[in-house]
């Protein structure tokens, strides 16, 4: 098998094959993404950010609204031209759509953009290689088995090389897939069933990217904290005990975890805050609305009051955390009234960040065949303000910061010479001065100014700056 694997790329010789990967939607497309590409380096694909170079072009894509989906069918018009192009050069191209557009529309992709190959969807990236070697034999292939089974054990490990390559901060996804059918959302549907990767693959992932100089952990899942497992002695793990386990893995410094979901938030999860000095004080936990009614309606399965309190408790154990969250305006039936109770919802969290969106409807999901739906330029405006009064606080939250010590993580060279690049435990971007550290260190700096999307350590400020510090009276 690996005698194989060795042999692909010096039968390529020097024609050596490229890969692009263009990567849509969310954290897990782009681990996703590096596991392809890593699986594909062993059948003898090299990456490229060029796509005028690759021989196959991958679009890893994303169906959470219908922005994101449509921008495919362009894209892949785009790449049907530079197609034509190379064929009448004698070269060819060969192009596959994976993701969750791939798992939702499938052969409906074959049928309506003939310059795809191949359509594989999240669950069968471990056919990849397969799927290629179909195609190399003339076929048109659609790959969209939605099986239980980790994927990941069937792809080959990532080598430290590769992991070195990426840098000081690396994703693994512990758990994939949805069983809550929140009722506006196509992720139950493309991903899958929720499963949880076994501790032990865990941990040894974990293990290999701390030894090849990942400092910092970012665990994955649609619910990550819905996450359980099996730890040493058959004992039963939440997240909370997962994270603990990975604190003790020698260079790992940082932790974090995304996407949870407030009801998986168990009295566990929320210890480890308060324990672990290694799990970072930011916590993106959405809750899409205020209002009980559009709860409700979205089957979230609690209340505003609910989401409250746990914040409360959270804050109990961890004072300091940062929480963001993610929002949609105008799913069917929300009232001005069911919206003012959003805009008090995030006036009394403060959130340091939130990501927030009007709801567009998605084929197939209950929320699109509901009555009640709101128009678009009332979205537009709810959204807007939403949007404002968010900004209001993430602003006041990193100018907080002004004249304070902050931990950064080094994590890369800045736009500037003698600047570095890197973040605050509360996963601020800080540019700090390159005698502050090296990549990978931790350095204590402190903080000058706030930028629109940074901050600045002291010491960093270089007459190149282009940016304009913040504090600015109108
Ligand atoms: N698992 C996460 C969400 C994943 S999708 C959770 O339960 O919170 C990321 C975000 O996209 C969601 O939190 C939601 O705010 C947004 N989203 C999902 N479906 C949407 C839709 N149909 N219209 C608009 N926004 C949507
Ligand atoms: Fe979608 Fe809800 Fe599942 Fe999150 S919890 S992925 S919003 S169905
Ligand atoms: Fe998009 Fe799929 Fe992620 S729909 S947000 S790429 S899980």
């Amino acid at each position: 098998m690996s005698q194989t694997r060795n042999e692909a790329p010096a039968r390529a010789g020097a024609n050596v094959r490229k890969v692009f990967i263009k990567t849509y939607g969310c954290q897990m497309n782009v681990y996703d993404s590096q596991r392809m590409g890593d699986a594909l380096a062993g059948d003898g694909y090299e990456p490229t950010d060029a796509i005028e170079d690759a021989d196959l072009v991958l679009l890893n894509t994303c169906h959470i609204r219908e922005k994101a989906a449509e921008k495919i069918y362009s894209e892949l018009g785009r790449i049907r031209e530079m197609k034509i192009e190379r064929e009448a050069q004698g070269r060819s191209l060969t192009v596959g759509v994976t993701g969750c557009v791939a798992q939702a529309e499938g052969p409906e992709i074959v049928e309506r953009a003939p310059v795809v190959d191949l359509v594989v969807g999240p669950q069968a990236y471990h056919r990849l290689g397969g799927a290629l070697a179909r195609v190399a034999a003339g076929e048109r292939v659609v790959e969209t088995d939605l099986t239980t089974q980790d994927k990941f054990e069937k792809l080959p490990r990532q080598d430290g090389r590769q992991i070195a390559a990426r840098g000081v901060t690396a994703f693994l996804t512990v758990q994939e897939g949805c069983d809550k059918f929140c009722t506006f959302c196509v992720v139950p549907y493309t991903r899958g069933a929720e499963v949880s990767r076994p501790f032990a693959a865990v941990m040894e992932e974990a293990r290999r990217l701390a030894a090849a100089g990942v400092r910092e952990l970012t665990l994955l899942g649609q619910n990550v904290n819905a996450w359980s497992g099996e730890g040493g002695g058959g004992r039963r793990l939440g997240l909370g005990g997962l994270l603990r386990e990975l604190a003790e893995i020698p260079g790992i410094a940082r932790l974090r975890y995304t996407t949870s979901h407030p009801r998986d938030m168990d009295d566990d999860l929320i210890a480890a805050h308060r324990d672990l000095a290694a799990l970072m004080p930011y916590l993106h936990l959405p809750v899409q609305s205020g209002s009980d009614a559009i709860l409700k309606a979205m089957n979230r399965r609690h209340k505003a009051g609910d989401y409250l309190r746990l914040l409360d408790r959270i804050r109990e154990a961890r004072p300091d955390i940062a929480l963001s969250g993610d929002f949609i305006v105008g799913f069917p039936g929300e009232s001005d009234a069911d919206f003012e109770a959003t805009m008090e919802l995030v006036r009394q969290v403060r959130f340091a960040a939130a990501y927030s969106f009007k709801y567009s409807p998605r084929p197939g999901t209950p929320g699109a065949a509901m009555g009640g739906h709101v128009e678009e330029a009332v979205k537009t405006e709810r959204l807007e303000r939403l949007q404002a009064l968010i900004r209001e606080h993430q602003l006041a939250f990193q100018e907080s910061f002004v004249g304070r010590e902050q931990e950064v993580l080094v994590e890369k060279r800045g736009r500037h010479p003698g600047q570095m690049i890197g973040r605050s435990p509360f996963l601020l971007p800080v540019v700090v001065p390159q005698s502050a550290g090296a990549i990978g260190e931790i350095v204590t700096v402190r903080i000058e100014a706030s930028l629109p999307n940074s901050l600045m350590a002291e010491g960093a400020d270089h007459e190149n700056r282009v940016a304009q510090p913040l504090r600015k009276i109108a």
